[in-house]
């Protein structure tokens, strides 16, 4: 029998508030200032995904956790303050920075370095919508993760408020247009370019994909940051679209 919460059992931390208005406001503040301190914003975030999953599967103390498309590391760096055996998979070396967590992998989400089944917990903050192929780049995370392990999966859908990314709100009035307009207003070339690094993912397919799918089991579909009625916006298809912001999926690993 696995640890893990299920819509039976009680959440065994009941203690952590999320959803709730105050930690919401405090990671919207946050994100606010992801320019000017970075550091606070992705600390804050770090912490509060690592209560997540641990809110879903206990603590992670002792656990194998893999973090793909982890970025710079600061996830890999909390689940280890905690305790955990956590590692980093990242395939852009100008993404991992000056300073990433020892024994970073260089590696590409669609093919890990890792045999079938070694990780308790598989981790992936914001890298779904950063991939041409989701439904592989998902059958990675599950096939390195154990039967009863856990899967952290969570990325902003293409027509939330943020789905343009830097380039946001403007890709409700066209990809090419919003980049154009960043390029005229910051003088810059946005770093991202729609079909090349980042991809039109929506919440419904997505969900219809990993409910199909028999390896894994949708603990929870719900908004990442919401401050109330974090997985009843997700039940309300067109709606969901726009109102989730980011979706947070939960799976549990299905034995073979
Ligand atoms: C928006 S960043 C997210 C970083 C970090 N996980 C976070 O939540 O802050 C997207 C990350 O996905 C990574 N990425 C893009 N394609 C990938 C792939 N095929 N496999 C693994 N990571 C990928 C990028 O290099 C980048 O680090």
């Amino acid at each position: 029998m696995h640890r893990g919460w299920s819509r039976s059992s009680p959440r065994p931390y009941p203690g952590i508030k999320d959803p709730s208005f105050r930690r919401s406001v405090a990671l919207f503040r946050a994100f606010l200032h992801e320019q000017d301190d970075p550091d606070h914003c992705y600390s804050l975030l770090a912490r509060d995904s690592v209560n997540q999953v641990e809110a879903y599967d206990g603590p992670v103390a002792g656990r194998t956790v893999v973090d793909v498309g982890g970025g710079s590391g600061c996830f890999t760096a909390e689940f280890r303050r905690r305790g955990a055996h956590a590692y980093l998979f990242e395939p852009d070396v100008q993404e991992l920075g000056d300073k990433p967590p020892d024994g970073a992998v260089i590696a590409d989400g669609y093919l890990l370095p890792l045999y079938d089944g070694v990780a308790d917990v598989t981790f992936s903050s914001n890298v779904l919508e950063h991939v041409a192929d989701p439904q592989t780049f998902v059958s990675e995370l599950v096939r390195v993760t154990r039967p009863g392990g856990l899967i952290y999966l969570s990325f902003t859908n293409w027509l939330s408020p943020w789905g343009g990314h830097e380039w946001a709100p403007w890709h409700y009035l066209g990809a090419e247009r919003a980049r154009a307009r960043y390029r005229r207003r910051t003088g810059r070339a946005a770093k991202h370019t729609l079909g090349e690094n980042l991809f039109a993912v929506h919440i419904g397919p997505t969900l219809r994909q990993v409910r199909a799918r028999d390896d894994v089991r949708v603990v929870s579909a719900r908004s990442r940051y919401w401050p109330f009625l974090a997985e009843t916006v997700v039940k309300a298809p067109g709606v969901r679209e726009v109102a989730t912001w980011n979706l947070l999926l939960i799976l549990r690993r299905c034995p073979p």
